[in-house]
């Protein structure tokens, strides 16, 4: 296969993905290849531009670490992930709506029983958060494993500071016989996604803001629902209507009430979906793909 031209090589390359063993596979990269030529040849890519591209990624490739996954905030800033989330969460009606999983859970936070302080010394506001994880049924989940995480009053999550040992403002609960749970933490506040990388150099070239509006992230398991990844957002927040990685829904949008003693109480109740065979799960795009 030789002299290849602008009009040739996207079937050339398709052509070279045909024997691909896996269906899937064979399916995604096809598809990338035929987008990916499609969007070159719709702005009319230049070669400089071609090596910025090739320069950004190697950038957030360079920024990644155990710590900190720039291709996530990237995939996060172009609305890639809520898309997905969104995909494949079609969940039925009356289900509380999942979003973003975000790059801050850790996994084996500290246990804590209702009534505790999950916070942990982290700084801010003191709230209590009191809630219910039901089945569409109305049916209490007994048990349900409840992990919950969030960032303090300077916007910062416990694993973003230097040599913080300790897990603050997150941990996990089981929703009581009743499916009720409470606990005790800060309030949330807004703050920016990290942004000093190249992530927030195309955020700023692109005049777009990093912030996140003030929110509690849950993710809620049982055995018989499906997992439900998702927040609870502060009515009132300047960023509800411009999140940076678009994940707000107005289900999920409550009042934080301030109490006569000042602290604050966040009520939520989550009803989790049944579990379904793993095809019905299926976002419309490929449901539709497959009818
Ligand atoms: C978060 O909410 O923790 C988050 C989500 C996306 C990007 C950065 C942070
Ligand atoms: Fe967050």
């Amino acid at each position: 296969m030789r002299n290849l031209t602008q009009d040739t090589i996207t079937q050339a390359v398709l052509g070279r993905l045909a024997q691909t063993p896996d269906p899937r596979l064979k399916e995604i990269m096809t598809s990338l290849v035929q987008h990916l030529h499609a969007f070159a040849r719709e702005v009319r890519l230049t070669e400089d531009e071609w090596f910025k591209g090739i320069e950004f990624l190697t950038a957030c490739g360079h920024k990644t670490d155990d710590k900190r996954q720039e291709f996530i905030l990237l995939s996060d800033t172009l609305g890639l992930s809520m898309l997905t989330v969104a995909m494949n969460n079609d969940k039925p009606q009356g289900c509380t709506e999942a979003t973003v999983f975000g790059p801050f859970h850790v996994e084996n936070a500290p246990h804590y029983e209702h009534g505790e302080d999950v916070a942990n010394g982290a700084p801010g506001e003191p709230c209590i958060v009191r809630g219910s994880v039901r089945g569409l049924e109305g049916e209490a989940v007994p048990g349900a494993t409840i992990e919950v995480w969030q960032a303090d009053a300077d916007g910062n999550y416990d694993v973003q500071y230097e040599g913080q040992g300790e897990h603050r403002a997150r941990g996990v609960l089981h929703a009581g016989p009743d499916g009720r749970f409470h606990f005790r933490t800060i309030r949330a506040e807004a703050y920016p996604i990290p942004h000093d990388g190249p992530v927030g150099d195309l955020l700023r070239a692109t005049k777009r803001h990093p912030w996140r509006p003030a929110h509690l992230h849950f993710m809620i398991t049982a055995p018989g629902y499906e997992r439900l990844v998702t927040h609870v957002f502060r009515d009132g927040d300047p960023y509800l209507d411009s999140d940076a990685v678009f994940g707000v829904r107005q289900s999920l949008v409550a009042d934080w009430k301030q109490q006569a003693d000042g602290s604050y109480l966040l009520e939520f109740d989550f009803v989790l979906a049944p579990e379904r065979p793993a095809g019905r799960r299926q976002g419309a795009a490929a449901a539709k793909a497959a009818a």
